[in-house]
């Protein structure tokens, strides 16, 4: 099982964004693990699958409550989604046509997890401070 990427310094404040933080960052690891280990391409491709259905899920999330709110910060906090769900898509592009490569391996390294470590560190938090300053609480999707 692939080592968990959460600690509780991640977490920014409302449990609802916690948890979805924490279900992409388990299939991160995962992906890093099965990328790494070479483990079968039937397994890393449900594993991309799964990523690009939940990241979805979870920026829309976030972007429905931005919205909702008139976060001033919005469109920029959009623009870094896109940016991730893109380098997503060309690293399952990557994996299509070479396979499990050691650079693959590093990208999914820097360019996925480190980046959205950070990216809940940093941006997440402004926006999960600024809801939470506000008072809106987010229910469960659906
Ligand atoms: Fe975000």
């Amino acid at each position: 099982m692939a080592k968990s990427l959460w600690n509780d310094n991640l977490s920014v404040g409302v449990p609802l964004i916690d948890q979805q933080h924490k279900m992409l960052l388990k299939h991160l690891a995962e992906l890093s693990e099965a990328v790494g280990g070479h483990h079968g391409s039937s397994e890393i491709a449900g594993t991309l699958d799964f990523l690009v259905d939940y990241t979805d899920f979870h920026f829309s999330t976030e972007e429905k409550h931005m919205k909702a709110n008139d976060y001033s910060g919005f469109e920029q906090h959009l623009a870094l989604h896109e940016e991730f769900k893109r380098t997503l898509a060309n690293l399952g592009e990557d994996f299509r046509e070479e396979g499990a490569t050691p650079s693959l391996a590093e990208a999914i390294n820097t360019l996925l997890i480190n980046w959205f470590l950070k990216h809940i560190e940093v941006v997440d938090q402004k926006l999960c401070t600024f809801l939470c300053e506000k008072g809106v609480v987010l229910e469960e999707e659906v």
